[in-house]
């Protein structure tokens, strides 16, 4: 048994094992209710009472008793009336899935969020399991839809993702249409406060299953359906160091393959150093590039050469005429600034970048996407330059855009679930498959007082251009 830290206010876990659970994802493979509970409670507070548990359903009691802490009181939260006091609670809501059970349940669910507000704690955490399901017509972002409700009265915090492994008969399943599989469970992480949340804005959208698409059948590959993986990039040549955040050509080259054919053309409207337009020339592909700052440019040619299959302009993307002198593309495949993060990060890799006399951002420029400081400002901009890149798409074309969720002074941003939402018009959203880093070191965050996670997994977003 270990020796309980007294300045510990959240759980009774060591250091080591708190660090262990600070990755932002896992692999799946029991419930992680346990190691929730011995997270989000102790077993003794300083008022001598051991942590109550509020858990839904009710079954999941029962279903994990031979793992869940002894030294715990469980509540079922089934009668939504009752009054006892909750210091967590957690909500298993991934029988929910289709929009119609999700909108059925909606009175039930605010039944739930009722309880909460009335028993648990404050400063003390919800976390809610769900899913988004992924299918031929489009994703249900379902989870993110749960989100937004809870946001309404509680503090969203960071999300865990548990991946799991799909069976073989999950893998010889036909798709019609590419969509990810269905293979990764949010854990979203809400905690009570006194002041109520930032207000989630976002309209999600949902795919419309009754009218027949006009688009063509859906020819691409099914073979990169991974709803999540592991991907760990070589390391990065001399030259290409100097941009603060590059995106490694290999994984690029997946995607490539999966959505175009040889001879097609690829557009990474934020170009940087170049990556994706190298990775598309790799695959016999034709690139089509933008990029504001001269010094990137100039990085990506020297890295290209004079590759005749390459068109790099040097530009704003927010400008139509930065566009004029590609054809219509086949695909497209993009990774924004993540808003000013980069600005923002006191972190230790950009002390070394620093002290290394490498650029810390991407330029001083105020046209720079990742200078704009106002958040919803910033989600225009970026929602302008992709209905560029639709004007430029083929109807049907795919286009894949690598983002992560931010967190700024302790509030979370969704910036993936903004840009789904920002581009209902001019794209159908497929879905999101997670590129996962295990080859990051962890850090202590929040030690002691709260849960901050080290965000080890990236949204990578698959669009298809609508007809
Ligand atoms: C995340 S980085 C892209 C990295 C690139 N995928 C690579 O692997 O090198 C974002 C890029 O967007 C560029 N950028 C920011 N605002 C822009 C704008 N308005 N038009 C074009 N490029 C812009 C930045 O200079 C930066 O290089």
């Amino acid at each position: 048994m270990n020796a309980v830290d007294p300045k510990n206010r959240m759980n009774e876990l060591t250091s080591r094992e708190w660090l262990q659970f600070q990755k932002s994802w896992f692999v799946l493979e029991n419930s992680p209710l346990p190691d929730f509970i011995r997270f989000f409670t102790k077993s003794n507070y300083e008022n001598g009472h051991s942590g109550h548990v509020g858990v839904y359903p009710t079954e999941l009691i029962e279903r994990n008793q031979k793992e869940l802490p002894e030294d715990r009181s469980y509540i079922a939260i089934s009668n939504i009336d009752s009054k006892q006091a909750a210091d967590y609670v957690y909500i298993d809501l991934t029988d929910i899935n289709s929009r119609d059970k999700l909108f059925g349940a909606k009175t039930q669910i605010d039944g739930l969020i009722t309880w909460c507000r009335k028993n648990l704690g404050e400063q003390k955490y919800i976390t809610i399991a769900a899913q988004n399901i992924h299918g031929e017509n489009g994703s249900q972002p379902i989870a993110w839809e749960i989100t937004k409700w809870f946001s309404e009265f509680f503090v969203q915090k960071d999300e865990k993702i548990g991946c799991r492994a799909y069976s073989e008969e999950e893998q010889a399943e036909k798709q019609n249409g590419w969509a990810p599989r269905n293979t990764v469970t949010y854990f979203l992480h809400f905690r009570k406060e006194k002041e109520l949340p930032r207000q989630l804005t976002f309209e999600l959208p949902w795919p419309e299953e009754k009218t027949k698409s006009t688009l063509p059948k859906s020819t691409k590959a099914n073979d990169f359906t991974e709803n999540w993986y592991i991907h760990r990039p070589p390391r990065r040549e001399k030259g290409v160091l100097l941009h603060p955040a590059k995106f490694p050509e290999d994984l690029v080259e997946r995607y490539i393959q999966n959505f175009t054919s040889r001879g097609e053309w690829v557009l990474d409207p934020m170009a940087g150093t170049g990556s994706s337009l190298l990775a598309a020339a790799n695959c016999g592909r034709h690139a089509a590039g933008i990029e504001l700052n001269p010094e990137f440019v100039e990085i990506a040619k020297a890295r290209f050469a004079a590759n005749a299959q390459i068109a790099l302009v040097t530009g704003d993307a927010v400008e139509a005429k930065s566009y004029t002198e590609f054809p219509m593309l086949d695909y497209a495949i993009t990774s924004p600034p993540y808003w000013d993060m980069l600005r923002m990060r006191g972190a230790e890799t950009q002390q070394k970048r620093k002290a290394a006399g490498l650029q810390r951002w991407y330029s001083e420029d105020p046209n720079d996407a990742g200078n704009i400081a106002d958040y919803l400002e910033f989600i225009k901009l970026l929602a302008k330059i992709y209905h560029h890149v639709a004007l430029k798409l083929k109807p049907g074309g795919y286009f894949t855009i690598i983002v992560k969720n931010v967190k700024k002074k302790g509030v979370i941003y969704p910036l993936a679930w903004d840009i789904v939402a920002a581009l209902k018009e001019d794209y159908i959203y497929c879905g999101e498959q997670f590129w996962c880093q295990d080859d990051q070191r962890l850090s202590p965050f929040g030690y002691r007082y709260a849960w901050v996670s080290n965000t080890f997994h990236h949204y990578c977003l698959t669009f298809r251009r609508k007809g």
